[in-house]
Parts: C-alpha cells; sequence; structure tokens
C-alpha cells in the first residue's frame, strides 16, 4: 500500500460507549444515580402512581393525560386491537417451534402491507399508525400463543385497562388487583430507556425517511437479542437450570471463571441499580409468594447477592421481570414480546421525535482492509 492511500486515522469508540448520537425530551438514563425520568419525572413517583395507558401519553405528548384524554386513547388503542385476516394467517402458519419473537416481527413488517396510511410519515399519519401498533402488536403475541395451544382467541376488554386487557387475552384470567398492577409496573418501567439498541435501530431506520413499521420492525429485531431484551427469557432457563438454591454458589462461581454473562447482570449505562430493577424485585416476592413459588424469588435474591459479592455487578430490568412475567402466568418464550408490547410506545415516541427534526444517520467506520491491490481479470485467476 502506498502510503499516499493511507486512510485518516481515526479513533472508534467500540459500542459507542458515551458517544451523544441524539438529542431527546422523552426519557433520561441518569447512570451515576440510577435514575430514570420520563419526560421529567423521576420514575419512582410515578411508576406506582399511574397506569400504562397515562405512561403511553405521556410518552407521546410530553404531559400527563386528564381522565377524558386517558380514555379516549384507551379507546382509540383499544379500537384498533383487531388484526387484518392476512396476519392472523401468518401466525397460523408459522412453524410451531420458530420463536414468537420472529413471529412477531414478521408480523409487524406484514402489518404495514394493510395500513392505510403506511407510507405516508406526515405527523398526523404517525399518530393514527403509532395507536394502531400499539394496539395491534399485543393481539399478535396473545393470539399467537392462544393459536399454539389451540385455545380460543379473546377480544379485547376495554374495562379492564390496557395491561390487564393485555395479559386476559394472552392467559385467558382475569388478573386480580396485585396482578393487574404488576402488569401495568412491568410494562412501565419497560416502556422507554433513552438511546438504547432497539430504539437506536428504529432511528437510524427512519431517520432515512423509511416508515413506521419499518422501524419498529428493525427495533424487534435489535430487542431479539440476548443482550438487550432477550436476557429476560434466558433469566428463566438459568433458574430451571440452577433449580435449587444450594447450588447457586457454584454455578456463578463456575459461569464467571469461565467468562460466562450472568443474564440479566450489568448495563451499559447503569454504575449503581437498575432503578426498574427495584420495583420489580417487590412484585416478583409478592407474586411468588401468592403463587406458591416464593423458592424462586429466594432463588433470584440469592443470585443477586453472589452476582454483586463475586463481580460488582447489580441486576437489570430483565431478571426480576423474568419472575413477574413467570407468576402472572407468562411462558418464558413470550417474555421477550412482552417487552416488545411495553417498549413499543417509547419506540414510536422516538420515531416521531426523529421525523421532527431529522437528519440522517450516517456514522463512519475505521477502514482496517489493504488498498491498492493490483486488478487480474477473472480469466486470469488461478
Ligand atoms: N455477567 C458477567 N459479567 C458481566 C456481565 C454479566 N451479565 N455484564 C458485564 N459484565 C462484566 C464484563 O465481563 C466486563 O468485565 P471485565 O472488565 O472483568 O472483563 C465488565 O463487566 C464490563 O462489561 P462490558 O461487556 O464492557 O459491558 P457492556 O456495557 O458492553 O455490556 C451488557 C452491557 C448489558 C451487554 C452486559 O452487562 C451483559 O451482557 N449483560 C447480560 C445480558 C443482559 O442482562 N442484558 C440486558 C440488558 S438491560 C435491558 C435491556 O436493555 O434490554
Amino acid at each position: 500500500m502506498g502510503s499516499q492511500e493511507k486512510p485518516v486515522e481515526k479513533i472508534v469508540v467500540r459500542g459507542l460507549e458515551g458517544v451523544v448520537a441524539a438529542e431527546t425530551s422523552i426519557s433520561y438514563v441518569d447512570g451515576v444515580h440510577g435514575r430514570l425520568y420520563y419526560q421529567g419525572y423521576d420514575i419512582h413517583d410515578i411508576a406506582e402512581q399511574i397506569s400504562f395507558i397515562e405512561c403511553i401519553f405521556l410518552l407521546w405528548n410530553g404531559r400527563l393525560p386528564n381522565r377524558r384524554e386517558c380514555d379516549e386513547m384507551r379507546n382509540a388503542i383499544v379500537g384498533e386491537m383487531k388484526l387484518p385476516d392476512a396476519v392472523l394467517e401468518l401466525l397460523k402458519a408459522s412453524p410451531e417451534k420458530s420463536h414468537p419473537m420472529a413471529v412477531l416481527r414478521t408480523a409487524v413488517s406484514l402489518l404495514s402491507c394493510f395500513d392505510p396510511d403506511a407510507d405516508d410519515t406526515t405527523p398526523s399519519a404517525n399518530y393514527r399508525k403509532a395507536k394502531r401498533l400499539a394496539g395491534q402488536i399485543p393481539t399478535i403475541i396473545a393470539h399467537l400463543h392462544r393459536l399454539r395451544n389451540g385455545l380460543p382467541l379473546l377480544t379485547p376488554r376495554p374495562e379492564l385497562g390496557l395491561s390487564a386487557n393485555f395479559l386476559h387475552m394472552l392467559t385467558g384470567n382475569i388478573p386480580d388487583e396485585l396482578e393487574k398492577r404488576a402488569m401495568d409496573i412491568l410494562m412501565i418501567l419497560h416502556a422507554d430507556h433513552g438511546l438504547n439498541a432497539s430504539t437506536f435501530a428504529a432511528r437510524v431506520i427512519c431517520s432515512t425517511l423509511s416508515d413506521m413499521h419499518s422501524a419498529v420492525t428493525g427495533a424487534i429485531g435489535a430487542l431479539k437479542g440476548p443482550l438487550h431484551g432477550g436476557a429476560n427469557e434466558k433469566v428463566m432457563g438459568m433458574l430451571h437450570e440452577i433449580n435449587h438454591i444450594d447450588r447457586i454458589q457454584e454455578y456463578i462461581e463456575g459461569m464467571l471463571e469461565n467468562k460466562k454473562r450472568i443474564m440479566g447482570f450489568g448495563h451499559r449505562v447503569y454504575r449503581t441499580e437498575d432503578p426498574r430493577a427495584k420495583h420489580l424485585r417487590k412484585y416478583s416476592e409478592l407474586l411468588c409468594e401468592k403463587t406458591s413459588q416464593k423458592h424462586l424469588f429466594e432463588m433470584s435474591h440469592r443470585i443477586e447477592k453472589i452476582v454483586f459479592e463475586q463481580k460488582g455487578i447489580y441486576p437489570n430490568v430483565d431478571f426480576y421481570s423474568a419472575t413477574v412475567q413467570h407468576a402472572l402466568g407468562i411462558p418464558a418464550a413470550y417474555f421477550t414480546t412482552i417487552f416488545v408490547a411495553s417498549r413499543t410506545p417509547g419506540w414510536l415516541a422516538h420515531i416521531i421525535e426523529q421525523y421532527s427534526d431529522n437528519r440522517l444517520i450516517r456514522p463512519t467506520s475505521k477502514y482496517t482492509g489493504e488498498m491498492g491491490i493490483p486488478f487480474v481479470p477473472l480469466g486470469k485467476r488461478g
């Protein structure tokens, strides 16, 4: 390579850690103090006080709704929960062994083909699509689970509220007060989280002025990975694998010695406890006790203690969300899809924010390949 051809020296920030790639007023993750804010509200002040509907309204409008606005928003979203026949057929046709996240990702992509506003990216069309997606995504998840288990499909019960209705459409049970609250808190805590990998993926996609369904489809693909939303399912697998509280010490030490990741622990931004874990720990304990599965909470608590002693890292949102969801009767294979349904309003808020002040997101890379290799025509290559 001639010296004049050398690429300009560039510094790579691996994993884009600490890189500021967007401005947002939707949520703020304060990793130093372990705080999370939605539109200025501390998550600790609102998580136990608001409903998922209020949370969606807050993320989309920058303020909390009044009662009339809550009812309007809930009715608008529930009114959009019916799926096009073709999407239902896709759920039926999906191979039994395919992961629900793969089916959900494909179904959301297919939804765009039936959306009257599909390629219209004006603010009013985006708001209509946002309400549609917030309604249709939970239906896809609930219907897929019930179809695969030969159970009748359920129609929405709006009087239950958005999260409890979703749980009902999935499990068939009418949740009691504790379950309703737990489902609401679970969905509120997952609703948004700064420029996480899936939200960034969504913003990158719509920064090309591609459509909302494409951005949400891409975000689902990003969330699916075990380093992001896929961790919650793995946590349940780990609890089953360990199986007994007496095996925890040996299991965790073995994992760490072999440089393996403990799922549901660690975070790119938090240097202290993830504030969401605090609420989920509480509901994990309450629900495990209620469903006579106290051992699952006790095991989780012991794992938390040992991982901190050994590695100095804290549980993230995915750790206690696993036992919360399990105790709510949600099968582990669907845990990450519940994360999708919860995070969708956050993604949609970011997509709308990105469109409102868009510039193509197109970073650069440090080239590490060769340059100036002499060309040999096909016929002369050995
Ligand atoms: N288990 C064991 N060691 C860990 C873990 C873990 N879960 N997380 C981080 N570490 C260690 C890592 O080995 C490294 O140690 P050392 O300096 O001794 O080599 C140090 O902590 C820094 O790790 P890193 O890979 O540079 O951290 P990162 O910011 O790139 O990764 C993470 C963040 C979330 C991908 C990582 O903590 C992880 O893999 N966690 C497990 C998967 C998980 O729970 N994901 C859910 C994330 S939160 C919810 C969401 O956003 O979806």
